[in-house]
């Protein structure tokens, strides 16, 4: 059952690092009035090569710690937690939750014409087949063809957006994907939304992206305006970040994610 939620409160985004603030970016551009929190697990990233039962744990932990915070929404941002851990966040959260897989599918399949759909993502997101779980529950008829990338989260963090080993990892990755015809590709992680430019440069314009931060940033909208949620509009919001670690160089890689200054951070030790 959910509870009785106060509009003031702030919404909720998680991530296993600081890839999540490309979702962050994206809220904040479509709803400028919200207070936001976010939690990124520094210390535990990368969680795509975990097992889904350590995957689920530390989700439960996040959810735990975010629900204190009092917020009135959870977005998991984190496409291999979305994936992997979606019920176990819904079943412990009396506020709504929303996760990027089913919002991203719900795009794909609203995006594409032919039937053919391209996911890249993590290799736990695609091992769980989440995405090709939801695409299919929405239209049986479409093929989703999935490829894990597991170079791309390492590269985007080195900042080689516009490389030359990034751009032959990609065709490397992309090159059974469009040889199946697909017309529309879900880029199923955090980090990919950085890599559009790369991504468009090799794919020409046939092919339509799916970026699941702008899907569920619109999504937020539409969830809040419909429970009567929206924050006070025109007010100047309040931007909360915890950590589980500062690794090196994370103002730098943060800022390029969260397209603005990084600050109010705060450590958590678990
Ligand atoms: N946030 C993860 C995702 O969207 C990528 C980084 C990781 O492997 O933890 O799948």
């Amino acid at each position: 059952m959910l509870m009785k939620l106060n509009p003031t409160n702030s919404i909720g985004v998680f991530d296993s690092g600081i890839g999540g603030l490309t979702v962050v970016r994206a809220v904040i551009e479509q709803l400028p009035s919200e207070n936001i929190i976010y939690f990124g697990d520094t210390a535990r990233v990368p969680y795509g090569v975990k097992s889904p039962e350590t995957i689920s744990r530390y989700a439960t932990q996040i959810t735990e710690f975010l629900l204190q915070q009092k917020v009135k929404l959870l977005i998991v941002a984190c496409n291999t937690m979305a994936a992997v851990a979606y019920e176990a966040i819904k079943d412990l959260s009396p506020v709504p939750v929303l996760g990027v897989v089913d919002a991203g599918a719900r795009s794909a399949v609203a995006e594409t014409h032919n039937k053919y759909v391209g996911v890249i993502g993590t290799p736990a997101t695609i091992n769980s087949n989440a995405y090709q779980k939801a695409i299919k529950g929405l239209d049986s008829d479409i093929r989703v063809i999935s490829q894990p990338c597991p170079l791309f989260v390492p590269l985007v963090e080195e900042g080689w957006l516009d490389h030359q080993v990034t751009r032959i990892t990609a065709q490397e990755y992309l090159k059974p994907v469009v040889a199946q015809n697909i017309d529309t590709l879900v880029l199923g992680c955090t980090h990919y939304p950085l890599l559009k430019p790369l991504l468009r440069e090799i794919l020409g314009n046939q092919i339509t992206l799916v970026d699941s931060a702008q899907t569920i940033a619109k999504e937020t909208e539409e969830l809040l305006r419909r429970n009567g949620l929206q924050s006070i509009q025109g007010i100047s919001p309040e931007y909360r970040f915890y950590v589980t670690d500062v690794p090196l160089r994370f103002k730098e890689i943060g800022e390029r994610f969260l397209g603005r200054t990084l600050s109010n951070i705060t450590v958590v030790k678990w």
